[in-house]
């Protein structure tokens, strides 16, 4: 059986498990703890969670990334890192500076928590330890508070599976130069080299086996930050992640693991710890035991709330076994996606918003999705569809609230959709009461292939489903007073480097008027076509080929 949380925390089980995984202390080593060898910037530089008086810088230092204790080659001692702030990308003009520790047991990773700096201004910043210099970053702050009008660029990604292609949607969003880019989850993956590949083989192989410990999801994590692609999507502008599943392990439901799995809550605390060490978070969210506090808001004046959710760590266990179902569970009023806590924060949230868009950055699909043309109706039992109470409480929450423009952002699916929210997704006519953007993965499911007529068969029987696309991209957005601009950007080809960017479609949401209109449809020039898969969505692949 599953150790509870409260035996877990009593024991202190996950405390002493992680750090007999972090020291695995041999006896014949004396381990080296001289000055740096190379340059410990390896993993490029990141800043993140802007708001209007700072942001959070972060760097780990690594001299060889890969090294298998997870511990990158660094020194078993503390580094001083020193950091500048500058307004001009030459550091003329430095604004602030500082050191800070970098310690063995986080990893050597450093977070600089800064504030009191002036709203609505892009800085440069970079990091000094012994005498090397790490790459130069460009981040901001948010706009004043209460500032009214402007404008944001913006764009969300999700689902980077490294060995599944090269990273060039990465580059490609760098080269539009966002002010914010929100990760909505599958940053990583935790599979073992070999065991979730595409058609054709994988391009890239992960280094090591299935992350489990804590040294697994560091090496892992420093896998990925080696890319150069993703350095320079992190070094353009602040991001603000949150995780679905695969940080940890594929369709985790809070204390519950895909297959059974007796040390579960051990693998979670180190995957968080994990996660935290190497993203720019925020102190508050440093774990806690085997909790971490990963849902926040961000403000971008009265322009945009960002409403980051975290629909993996309070959420029931999927019902009737997962996979698409028709499952009476997912009616069940008692059943939470989001736990009882994160909902009224949510809602609470919607009530006090003075914001123009009030956007929900999260994970899973959220409209209704039914795979099955008949009455029957069949339906994810990972995403919202499986948790319809849940679903109905948030979506009548905003109206009630009278939240104005109300956008939800989603990854997970592997494939770009856009879908107009309603009420009742039985009723025809139900109104829409919201908009849904979903972005396609950076690599996972490889190459992928546009589609005839630029939608999903599903949308046959559901209507509220207005657009699909299977290859790889991001989706960017420019939002302002009067709208909020999409541009769903395709890339032909991620299992050799090098691919363009393609703006396949543009949606328009008005101010004022929930749902899409489309004012753009360019089919991907020379991309093969193939139908979508007829019965199930992109992201059961993954299903399908879940550990072994
Ligand atoms: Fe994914």
């Amino acid at each position: 059986m599953p150790i509870s949380r409260r035996t877990l925390l009593l024991s202190s089980a996950a405390g002493a498990a992680a750090s007999t995984t972090i020291w695995p202390l041999s006896a014949a080593a004396t381990p080296y703890r001289g000055p740096l060898k190379s340059s410990p910037f390896t993993l490029g530089v990141a800043s993140g969670d802007p708001d209007p008086d700072g942001f959070v810088l972060w760097t780990r230092l690594a001299t060889s990334p890969l090294a298998e204790d997870g511990l990158g080659g660094m020194p078993d001692r503390s580094v001083r890192v020193t950091w500048e702030l500058a307004a001009d990308e030459r550091f003329r003009r430095v604004v602030r500076r500082g050191a800070v520790t970098a310690r063995p047991e986080r990893g050597h990773s450093v977070h600089v928590e800064l504030n009191g700096l002036s709203a609505g201004r892009e800085f440069f910043y970079r990091f000094h330890a012994e005498r090397y210099t790490s790459p130069v970053g460009r981040t901001r702050t948010s706009p004043p508070r209460w500032e009214r009008g402007g404008t944001l660029s913006m764009a969300f990604v999700s689902c980077s599976q490294f060995e599944h292609g090269y990273f060039t949607a990465y580059r490609r969003l760098a080269e539009d130069e966002p002010e914010l880019i929100l990760h909505l989850g599958d940053y990583q993956y935790e599979y073992a080299p070999d065991t979730y590949n595409i058609p054709g083989g994988n391009p890239r192989d992960h280094q090591g086996p299935e992350t489990v410990t804590l040294a697994n999801y560091r090496q892992r994590h420093a896998q990925y930050k080696s890319d150069p692609d993703l350095q320079a999507a992190h070094a353009v502008a602040p991001w603000a992640v949150v995780w679905d599943d695969h940080e940890i392990e594929n369709n985790w439901a809070d204390e519950t693991p895909e297959q059974p799995d007796p040390d579960f809550l051990v693998r979670r605390a180190a995957a968080f710890q994990a996660y935290y060490e190497n993203m720019p978070l925020r102190r508050t969210s440093i774990p806690r035991g085997i909790d971490m506090q990963l849902y926040r808001r961000l403000h971008w004046g009265r322009l945009a709330t960002f409403h980051l959710l975290d629909t993996r760590q309070f959420r029931d266990d999927q019902g009737c076994g997962d996979g698409y179902r028709d499952c009476p569970a997912a009616y069940d009023p008692a059943r939470s996606i989001t736990g009882s806590e994160q909902e009224a924060w949510l809602l609470d949230g919607f009530h006090r918003s003075t914001a123009r868009w009030d956007i929900l950055g999260q994970q899973v699909f959220f409209g209704q999705r039914d795979n099955n043309s008949g009455p029957q109706k069949v339906l994810s039992m990972d995403s919202w569809d499986g948790y319809q109470a849940s679903r109905d409480r948030i979506t009548r929450g905003w109206v009630d609230a009278g939240v104005r423009n109300p956008v939800v952002l989603t990854g997970d699916v592997h494939a770009h959709w856009a879908d107009d929210l309603k009420l009742d997704y039985d009723d025809p006519a139900s109104r829409t009461v919201g908009t849904e953007l979903v972005c396609s993965s950076i690599t996972s499911g490889g190459d992928g292939a546009d589609v005839p007529g630029g939608n999903h068969p599903w949308a046959a029987w559901n209507p509220h489903l207005r657009f699909y696309n299977n290859q790889r991209g991001y989706v960017r957005t420019r939002i302002a007073g009067d709208s909020l601009t999409a541009d769903f950007v395709v890339l032909p080809y991620v299992t050799t480097p090098g691919a363009a960017a393609h703006t396949r479609a543009s949606f328009v949401i008005e101010d004022r008027v929930p749902g899409l209109q489309q004012v753009a449809d360019n089919p991907t020039p020379g991309a093969a076509l193939r139908s979508a898969p007829a019965d199930l969505g992109a992201e059961t692949v993954q299903q399908e080929t879940s550990r072994p």
